[in-house]
Order: structure tokens, then C-alpha cells, then sequence
């Protein structure tokens, strides 16, 4: 394999960066020529294509976002838009394509394969959502994001004696909430994965109340509903003040964590390595601290488990 491509798609994640640098560097390091395809598959059909140097992926490893910018698109759901895509790589001598984002990406990939084009995904996203790998790039970074501010909004609800509901991302999945709640050791965690009963949340805030305690946190994932209806329910049901806080985009920004470039580095640097091998249609993850690679079609098939033992150990520490 002489010419490969990367794009990002979806939303973006801390440590896109890293992958895309990797992809570049190991593919220069053996000899193959790397191009940048800019604004995900939407750039693809257009052809924003552009080859990439060393130089072109210097200085990124620390930044947040995606230098090869990202994008949602509907198009690329079609059939002629990926016979396009297809065409737009083959034109430049491009043999095989790493894509980095979420599942909606996986299934761009999964697509592109299936019409005989080489492609590997690569886990970016914060939501950590995608199956076949512990942690996905970006989820890391998101989680000490959101336990910073966290811990800020703990200061002022001990001060002030008050209950505050902090909504946080991960579309479908719980994995931000869940892992957020045990480590700033929250009185509720709320994911969509669990049934919750909005009598036993009240009866568990009144708890601590008799015991002295004033202020909680409860942790809510968006997949659940929104702060503000649950802040609603709480008053009208219960006449329970609470504060919201929705946290929102600022969790899918910043600076990469250690874990999170380190996991970017050592995925995006096997994409090339399975590309080389001949392989096609794979999704990279990080299991056992092991680097794997399954069907992306198979993969696209699962649900991603929740972490159980997590889940029970947040019910026990949380009493
Ligand atoms: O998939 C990442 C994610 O940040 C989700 O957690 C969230 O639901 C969604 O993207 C938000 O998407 P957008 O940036 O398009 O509003």
C-alpha cells in the first residue's frame, strides 16, 4: 500500500488530534504517503483532500478538536454519495481510508467497505459508547472535564445547602454520568441503562438530610432527560429546590489527557500497521490493555455493555 487517508467525523473528541498524528507519522515512517481529508465524509464527496506532511501534524498532540476539521452528513448516507467518495480516493491512487469518530462514522466506513474500499475505524468519541474497546479516545479527557467542574459546583452546594442536578453528555450511553458520579462520589447517578424510580431518588436525598447532611449532586446523563424536567418533576412532586447545571459542549474540548494520547497514538498507529497487513473493515480498539481489532460490521451489531462491577460499586459507595 503505497497512499492512505484520514478523516474525523462526528463529533469531535480530545485526542482526534493524536490519532490523526499517528496515522501521518507511522504511515511516513513506512514509506506510504498520507492524506488529510478535510470535514469528515462531507469533505470526502467534495474531495477537500490534501497530502500530508510531517510538518502538517507537528505541535497537535496536545490540542483538543480536529486539525482536519469534522462534520455530520446526511448525504453520505446515500449510495451514489459513497460510489463518489469512492471515486475521489481512487483518483489520487488512495488505497485504503482510517476513520476516526463514533458509531454514526463506523457505519460511513462499514459502507465504503462493503463497496470494496479498505477502511479501519478508529474509537473517537466522548461517550464511550462504541463496543469492542474499553475506552474510547476523547472519554477520558471528557470525564476529568466534567469531574473539575464537578468539584466546583460541590464548593458552592455545601456553602448554600443546596441540591444541584448536573446534566451530562453521552447521548444513549451512561458511561460520562456513571463514571463522573463514583469519582466526585455523587448521592445519584442517573443513566439510561437503569430504571429509576423518582420516589427512591427523593426518599435517598430526604436520608441524608435526617443524617445532617444538606447539600447532594446528582449526576444525570442527557440519555435520561433533561435537568430542567427533572428539576421540575422534583419541585412539583416533591417541592424539591434544586440548582440544574447542563454542562454541555465544554466537555468535548480541551487539552487530551495522558491516557487519551497515548490510546490515539497506539490506535492510530495500528490502523496503518492493518492496512499494510491487507486488512479491511476492522474496528481498533484497546481491551485488557491489549490492541485489538473486530468486524466494524459485527461491531456495529452490539451494544456496548455497561461497566457492571462500576455500576454496583457506585450503588454501594453512594449510600
Ligand atoms: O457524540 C458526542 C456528543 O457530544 C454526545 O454526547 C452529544 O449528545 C452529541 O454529541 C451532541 O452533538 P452536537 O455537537 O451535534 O450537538
Amino acid at each position: 500500500m503505497k497512499k492512505i487517508a484520514v478523516l474525523t467525523s462526528g463529533g469531535d473528541s480530545p485526542g482526534m488530534n493524536a490519532a490523526v498524528r499517528a496515522v501521518v507519522r507511522k504511515g511516513i515512517h513506512d514509506g506510504i504517503e498520507v492524506y488529510g481529508i478535510y470535514q469528515g465524509y462531507a469533505g470526502l464527496m467534495e474531495g477537500n483532500i490534501k497530502k500530508l506532511e510531517l510538518g502538517s501534524v507537528g505541535d497537535i498532540i496536545h490540542r483538543g478538536g480536529t486539525i482536519l476539521y469534522t462534520a455530520r452528513s446526511e448525504e453520505f448516507k446515500k449510495d451514489e454519495s459513497q460510489h463518489k467518495a469512492i471515486k475521489n480516493l481512487r483518483d489520487l491512487g488512495i488505497e485504503g481510508l482510517v476513520v476516526i469518530g463514533g458509531d454514526g462514522s463506523y457505519r460511513g466506513a462499514a459502507k465504503l467497505t462493503e463497496k470494496g474500499f479498505p477502511c479501519i475505524g478508529l474509537p473517537g468519541t466522548i461517550d464511550n459508547d462504541i463496543p469492542g474497546t474499553d475506552y474510547t479516545i476523547g472519554f477520558d479527557t471528557a470525564l476529568n472535564t466534567v469531574i473539575e467542574s464537578i468539584d466546583k459546583i460541590r464548593d458552592t452546594a455545601t456553602s448554600h445547602d443546596r441540591t444541584f442536578i448536573i446534566e451530562v453528555m453521552g447521548r444513549h450511553a451512561g458511561d460520562i454520568a456513571l463514571f463522573a458520579g463514583l469519582s466526585v462520589g455523587a448521592e445519584t447517578i442517573l443513566i439510561p441503562e437503569r430504571q429509576y424510580e423518582l420516589d427512591s431518588v427523593v426518599k435517598k436525598l430526604n436520608k441524608g438530610i435526617e443524617r445532617g447532611k444538606k447539600h447532594s449532586i446528582i449526576v444525570l446523563a442527557e440519555g435520561v432527560c433533561s435537568a430542567n424536567e427533572l428539576a421540575q418533576k422534583m419541585k412539583e412532586k416533591y417541592s424539591l429546590e434544586t440548582r440544574i447545571s447542563v454542562l454541555g459542549h465544554m466537555q468535548r474540548g480541551g487539552s487530551p489527557t495522558g491516557f487519551d494520547r497515548v490510546l490515539a497514538s497506539r490506535l492510530g498507529a495500528r490502523a496503518v500497521e492493518l492496512l499494510q497487513e491487507g486488512k479491511s473493515g476492522r474496528a481498533i480498539g484497546m481491551q485488557k490493555q491489549q490492541i485489538v481489532d473486530h468486524d466494524i460490521i459485527e461491531i456495529l451489531k452490539q451494544k456496548d455493555p455497561l461497566p457492571e462491577g462500576v455500576y454496583k460499586l457506585s450503588q454501594e459507595l453512594s449510600i
